[in-house]
């Protein structure tokens, strides 16, 4: 959206160039620098992208100040109450909330396409059994491509459609399979008359020697998590699926990107990173402790601080309240590492050092607290992040794909190296 009458006037080496302001529907205004170089020679220096809207969207907004997060309009926090993860699906994918016709239509859609290929499973069997789940994820969802060529073609839209509902309903065979393998278990089939959650879990916990009945509260919680973790706006994962995209990549390919970008701990290893944290402080005594070692800079406290939120995390609230509700649920309120958790947010939460630099906690501070005591080990936490963002990432690749004025993704940069020099025989290098 452009707002003509407001521009902002640049001057640089005796040049001057007008860039126009754009205004979205909320949010600060940006300043169109497309024409910068063109009229000053000079680029922007941006590291970290944190002065840079990299694109025009219209799937979800943060207002880090506030603690706002909303997708298509709706607040985060009524739609993990009020919602469940199919529809936020929907949603984020389709602009709009499903009608009832609609929410059977799309259900249906993703739960005929839940089984995998069954060449697909020997994949599994390359592995290391000690390989990190994560790392089979990357490589498993990359191979998607090699299976479902009939919707490779990015430019025709229904193929395109027909590859993110793929992407969301194989997410969570894949994610278990990887699960099952790690432990030596065989692999469970989806079963296509359970919730998105259910089967989820089913297929991590159930084994052949019992039935497996699971607690309706966990599967709540299991689809409230997805919900929290659906899109978050233009993230180090989601910038890289749209970079990797724009050059024209498949959408399976373009999301293995965006699982390798979310691996790391400063993004979505950040669950398994706090609740290895919160382990090794042990017992609220050793609190005091832990927090100088942040200060003296010698680890940071993980579950903590956010590039955008400079408030409560909203989805931490909703977190928090789902790490009550499983903990109840199965038996652990006196978890010692939740008293640890609790104390911990509360003492930084009063401490100058924390609240001088806006440090809140984010989703993942009470993630893995929740994911442990639903039987998940450590390092499965980023695999269900990785479930769970995949309806954001295919739903911004899809944006970008529909996008008349996308290009490929091509940043520049400060160049320090060495300027030109001759090169010299290796007997007359000093
Ligand atoms: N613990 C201690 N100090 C911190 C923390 C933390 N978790 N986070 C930031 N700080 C400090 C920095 O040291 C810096 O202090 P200084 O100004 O005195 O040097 C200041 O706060 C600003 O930090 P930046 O690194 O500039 O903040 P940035 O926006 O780049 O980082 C990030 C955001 C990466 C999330 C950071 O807060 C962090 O590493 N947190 C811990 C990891 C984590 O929980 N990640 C999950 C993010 S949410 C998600 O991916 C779902």
């Amino acid at each position: 959206m452009t707002d003509q009458a407001k521009t902002a006037t640049l001057e640089f080496e005796g040049k001057s160039v007008d860039l126009p302001i754009l205004s979205g529907s909320t949010g600060p205004d940006v300043i169109d620098i497309r024409k910068l170089y063109g009229g000053t020679g000079a680029f922007t220096f941006d590291p970290g992208f944190t002065s840079t809207a990299s694109c025009e969207s219209g799937l979800t907004y943060i207002d880090g100040d506030a603690g706002v997060l909303l997708h298509r309009g709706y607040p985060i926090d009524q739609l993990a109450s009020k919602s469940n993860f199919v529809e936020v699906c929907h949603l984020l994918l389709h602009g709009e909330l499903p009608t009832a016709a609609q929410y059977e239509k799309f259900e249906n859609s993703i739960t005929v396409h839940t089984m995998l290929h069954s060449q697909f499973d020997r994949f599994f069997e390359g592995f290391r059994r000690d390989a990190h789940p994560m790392a089979i994820m990357v490589g498993t969802v990359g191979a998607l491509s090699a299976f479902y060529h009939d919707s490779l073609d990015i430019h025709d839209p229904v193929q395109r459609d027909i590859s993110a509902i793929r992407l969301i309903a194989k997410m969570p065979t894949i994610a278990a399979r990887a699960y099952k393998y790690h432990i030596g278990q065989p692999f469970a089939s989806p079963r296509n008359d359970l919730s998105y959650a259910e089967n989820f879990l089913r297929m991590c916990f159930a084994v052949p020697a019992e039935d497996y009945h699971v607690d309706p509260a966990l599967v709540r919680a299991m689809d409230r998590i997805f919900i929290l973790h659906a899109d978050h706006e233009q993230n180090a994962s989601t910038s890289t699926v749209r970079l990797a995209g724009s050059s024209g990549a498949n959408p399976f390919a373009c999301i293995a990107a965006g699982i390798a970008c979310l691996w790391g701990p400063s993004h979505g290893g950040a669950n398994e990173e706090a609740l290895t944290m919160l382990k090794e402080i042990g017992t609220p005594d050793k609190i005091p402790e832990f927090i100088q070692g942040v200060k003296d800079r010698k680890f940071k406290l993980m579950g903590f601080g956010h590039r955008v939120y400079k408030n409560y995390d909203p989805r931490a609230k909703v977190m928090q309240q789902s790490a009550y509700e499983v903990l109840a649920a199965t038996g652990r309120e006196n978890d010692p590492l939740f008293q640890v958790a609790k104390e911990l947010e509360k003492v930084a939460l009063q401490d100058e050092y924390f609240t001088s630099r806006k440090l809140f906690p984010n989703v993942d501070f009470y993630s893995g607290i929740t994911l442990s005591a639903m039987g998940f080990p450590t390092t499965m936490f980023t695999v269900l992040f990785a479930l769970a963002r995949t309806v954001g990432w295919i739903a911004q690749w899809q944006e970008m794909m529909a996008d008349p004025s996308q290009k490929i993704g091509r940043p520049r940069q400060l160049y320090t190296g060495p300027t030109e020099r001759d090169y010299l025989p290796i007997d007359q290098r000093g």
